[in-house]
């Protein structure tokens, strides 16, 4: 007799959402996480963390920035750092024990301790063997760095160091205009440090609408944060106190170097599958380290599932939840679901940034014909009425039949209103069954309507 249905081993968003899926759906199900609280990898130190410290730091550019324009006058708020972290902290705990309280109501066993998989149906835990009919692996991600780069967490950080240096530096250098460089360089930019961004590529953000990809970047230049485009990072060379970047321009092999306080190592993540024992039990992996599986979260090896981080597609938390789910309903014998071309993925700057579905580029290289429909926020009373109104939506559709493709909104709320084109786009909507459904006025989603609106006879506003 097996102890339990299902164990998943780590307790992230793909880890946590699927043990608590199993157990709704009647599945004596544990969790194995070796850290000492839950939520894995976005909870302790990266979607919520990252958060906090952005709405802080928000909030004081609001302050320094907007306050007076507003007829709000007096001394802007100076930065107590160890309470911005303390507050962080405190963020993180609240939605760590948030999951155990989760765990105890869904009577899900925490299994404590780092697990490893000795052969199907058995995870080793310390010393102990627990015998189940079912594995699901959800052990993530871990920051993945620049061959001959050295982080120390200290001067060289990855974004887990970025989330508690011990003071806001003066000068921090980031490599790699991702996802983490972008978020956390504004940060430290809002917080006073004077942030270069170096970028192997000639745009930031890959593989993101290229109008808004200028658009973001020039926001981002308005702010402070400066950036060196096309540069292939060289070396670091780092003392206790301070480090010296050395980079070459990609156009001219041209050599030279930058000094910081900190240097911020954002150039992606890998997935993390050490120690588990994957290779002795003969599970396939991809090339770059990901655990094979099939459209039903299987892997090659009976028994065993992989689902988030560990396994291909986009690092984001709400894809390996939505996988997380999809893997405890095919155990349970239900129909797992996830569609992949409707992941929306958003920034969390100022502006905030957010798409989903295809880009004008992916459509070309497909040789699809599309259309599109752009709102400026300019035309938006609501977002004015609050200065946002740099940015726009842009909704791009197919030529003949007007069915919604994909979407790109930086501005106001923008991860947020991406959500209405997600659900539109699951029903296989057109822009014009969009643009025919009534908006509130004024809020911020009138320029979604208003770019449908722009897909077929024009935008009212524009
Ligand atoms: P993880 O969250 O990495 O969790 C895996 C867990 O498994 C870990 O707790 C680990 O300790 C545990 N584990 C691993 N091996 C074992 C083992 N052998 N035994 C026991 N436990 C084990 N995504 C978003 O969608 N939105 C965001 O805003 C966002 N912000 C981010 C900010 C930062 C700074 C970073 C670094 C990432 C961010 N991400 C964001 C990405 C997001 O955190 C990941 O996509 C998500 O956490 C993946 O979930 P997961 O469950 O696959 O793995
Ligand atoms: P990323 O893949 O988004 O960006 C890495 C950047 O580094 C790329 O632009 C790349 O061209 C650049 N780069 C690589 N090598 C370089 C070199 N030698 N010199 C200069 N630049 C170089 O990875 P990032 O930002 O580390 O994020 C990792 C993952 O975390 C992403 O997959 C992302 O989805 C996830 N994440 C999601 C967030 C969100 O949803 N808001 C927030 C933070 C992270």
């Amino acid at each position: 007799m097996a102890n339990y249905d299902v164990i998943i081993i780590g307790s992230g968003p793909g880890g946590y959402v699927s043990a608590i899926r199993c157990a709704q759906l009647g599945l004596k199900t544990a969790c194995v996480e070796g850290r000492d609280t839950l939520g894995g990898t976005c909870l302790n130190v990266g979607c919520i963390p990252s958060k906090a410290l952005l709405h802080a730091s928000h909030m004081l550019h609001e302050a320094e920035h907007n306050f007076a324009k507003m007829g709000l006058k007096g001394k802007s708020p100076s930065v107590d750092w160890k309470q911005m972290l303390a507050y962080k902290d405190d963020v993180i705990g609240q939605n760590t024990k948030g999951i155990e309280f989760l765990f105890k109501k869904n009577k899900i066993d925490w299994l404590k301790g780092w697990g490893s998989i000795p052969e199907a149906g058995k995870v080793k835990v310390g010393d102990e063997v627990h015998e189940t009919k079912n594995i699901i692996i959800a052990s993530g991600s871990e920051p993945s760095s620049l061959p001959g780069i050295e982080v120390d967490e200290k001067v060289v950080v990855s974004s887990t160091g970025a989330l508690e240096l011990g003071k806001v530096p003066k000068s921090m250098v980031v490599i790699g205009a991702g996802v983490i460089g972008l978020e956390l360089g504004s940060v430290y930019s809002r917080l006073g440090s004077d942030v270069t961004v170096v970028e192997f590529l000639d745009a930031i953000t890959p593989g993101m609408d290229a109008e808004v990809q200028k658009t973001f970047q020039r926001a981002l230049k308005k702010q402070g944060l400066k950036f060196i485009m096309g540069a292939a990072v060289q070396s670091v060379a780092a003392t206790k106190t301070k480090a010296k970047v050395t980079y070459k321009l990609r156009k001219n092999d041209k050599e030279a170097t930058l000094d910081a306080d900190v240097v911020l190592v954002a150039t992606g993540r890998k997935p993390y599958t050490d120690g588990l024992g994957l290779e002795a039990l003969g599970v396939e992996m991809s090339e770059r380290g990901q655990i094979k599986t099939n459209d039903k979260w299987q892997t090659n090896v009976a028994g065993i599932y992989a689902i988030g981080d560990a396994i291909d597609g986009p690092m984001l938390a709400h894809k390996a939840e939505d996988e997380g789910m999809a893997a405890a309903d095919v155990i349970a014998g239900k129909h797992g679901h996830v569609n992949y071309g409707v992941i929306p993925g958003v920034i969390y700057t100022h502006p905030e940034v957010s798409n989903v579905g295809e880009t004008e580029e992916t459509l070309k290289e497909q040789g699809r014909a599309y259309k599109v429909g752009k709102f400026s926020f300019m035309g938006n009373g609501r977002a004015k009425a609050v200065h946002a109104g740099d940015g726009f939506v842009k909704l791009i559709v197919d030529a003949e039949t007007d069915r919604i493709l994909g979407a790109h909104i930086i501005g106001p709320a923008a991860g947020d209103l991406i959500h209405e084109i997600c659900v539109a786009m699951e029903f296989g909507a057109s822009a014009e069954d969009l643009a025919m459904t009534c908006h509130a006025h004024p809020t911020y989603s009138e320029a979604v309507r208003e770019a449908a609106l722009a897909c077929g006879d024009g935008a009212i506003h524009a």
